[in-house]
């Protein structure tokens, strides 16, 4: 069925995942890479090595914490060349949500009563809610990039006056976990720059789909999470060494005053870190080239063609399914593989339960913590949506047993 030249099935084999059975034999169907996809057996190996061999805490004299050492710079580095930033800028922390909120924490001097933070309706809730505490611990005030609810897109008609002198924090997701909608975030940072504000981007969608250049981007702090992109849980921020410097981050005394140390609060998880280096290694194995950004780009480009053509089967599909409502952006619109959609007569969780129980489909429902988008609609009231997302090991096979488990549950309805 595949018609690209992606290796699926050297792909497959290294989630182990894919192979453990539900209790009545039933492979599981992974449709739920934005809540967090599989670890890839290259991640598994260097937790399993980085314990094995070992662990330790930093800047000893003995080999195990040398070890260690060489660890983190080698994770920041492989991160500096996935994100494009020096390694230097890169922070390790829980996840990206606790390290927003520590930011954000940190960002309290350099506003005051008067000042304007600019945040969207599209956004993931942890990369609004801590802004929103900014503001209030501030008196900044609080302004929002509208949804067009037609479109599903951000409605820039008046970022003009959106983004204006007053204007000092500017946080944007790359991508919606909802709808899979690619904002423009460039053009949003490059006006928030003409007015000097701090530019934030939610790469936490964006990064298992596409290659991320954070330089071009335009944004002064950047947050991941390995989780997404087939690593272990572990947040990653990447901030601007000039800004970093700046941040007054609380902090204990143990802790170092120099960046990027100064926002990893304690011990960080150094198993996980091995493991992300791990999964970095996976995207660089897809692609080809020079040197790890290049292999970097190729596997990425690699990733999207394949995904690409999911996309397309699937889209067609539940386009012609009557009793579904996709909420998806235009065709000329760029777009993760996430679909969201309703539908008609079915709660959104009888609908995953189904899936689950009859196909072991793992496909979730609600608002993802898109939850200003499901206020906006609303939907939450009626179970909110149904999202399927993909990741590389996805493939038709599994498109075309979620075909068979939607008309078997139509049928059932009526
Ligand atoms: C777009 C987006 N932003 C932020 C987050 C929060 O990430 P974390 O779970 O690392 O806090 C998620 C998690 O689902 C997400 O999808």
């Amino acid at each position: 069925m595949q018609s690209n030249n992606f290796p699926i099935d050297d792909v497959r084999a290294q989630f182990p995942a894919l192979n453990f059975k539900n209790h009545e034999q039933v492979f599981p169907i992974y449709f739920d890479g934005p809540g967090g996809t599989q670890m890839v057996q290259g991640c598994i190996d260097r937790i399993l090595e980085y314990i094995e061999t070992g662990m330790a805490n930093l800047h000893g004299t003995f080999s195990t914490s040398i070890k260690t050492d060489d660890l983190l710079a080698e994770a920041k580095k492989a991160v500096g060349d996935l994100l494009n930033c020096p390694a230097e800028e890169i922070a390790f922390g829980q996840n990206m949500t606790s390290l927003a909120f520590q930011v954000s924490h940190s960002l309290r001097p350099l506003l005051k009563e008067g000042d304007e933070i600019l945040v969207t309706q599209l956004d993931h809730r942890a990369n609004v809610d801590p802004w929103i505490h900014l503001a209030s611990e501030t008196g900044a005030s609080l302004r929002w990039i509208p949804v067009d609810k037609e479109k599903l897109v951000l409605d820039l008609t008046n970022l003009d006056s959106l983004i204006n002198p007053k204007t000092k924090v500017v946080a944007v997701g790359l991508s919606s976990n909802l709808t899979g909608t690619v904002n423009d975030a460039k053009r949003i940072f490059k006006a928030a720059k003409k007015v000097n504000a701090i530019t934030i981007a939610d790469a936490v969608h964006a990064v298992p789909h596409f290659l991320i250049n954070k330089q071009e981007l335009g944004s002064d702090v950047l947050f991941c999470s390995a989780y997404k992109f087939f690593g272990p849980h572990l947040g990653i921020a990447a901030i601007k060494k000039a800004l970093f410097e700046q941040l007054e981050i609380p902090k204990l005394q143990p802790a170092p005053n120099e960046i990027p140390y100064k926002l990893e609060t304690g011990t960080q998880n150094h198993e996980a870190i091995a493991g992300l280096c791990g999964s970095i290694s996976f995207i660089e194995s897809l692609g080809s080239g020079a040197n790890r950004r290049e292999r970097l780009r190729s596997g990425m480009e690699a990733i999207e063609t394949h995904e690409l053509e999911l996309v397309a089967s699937l889209q067609q599909f539940l386009k012609s399914v009557p009793e579904v409502r996709l909420y998806r952006a235009a065709e000329e619109v760029p777009k993760t593989p996430t679909f969201a959609f309703r539908i008609d007569g079915i709660h959104s969780r009888q609908a995953t339960k189904f899936f689950a129980e009859k196909f072991n489909l793992c496909i979730a429902d609600g608002h993802f913590y898109a939850s200003t988008m499901a206020e906006i609609f609303p939907v939450m009231e009626t179970g909110g949506w149904i999202r399927i997302g993909f990741a590389p090991y996805n493939t038709m096979d599994e498109i075309e047993i979620f075909k068979k488990a939607l008309r078997e549950l139509l049928q059932r309805k009526t």
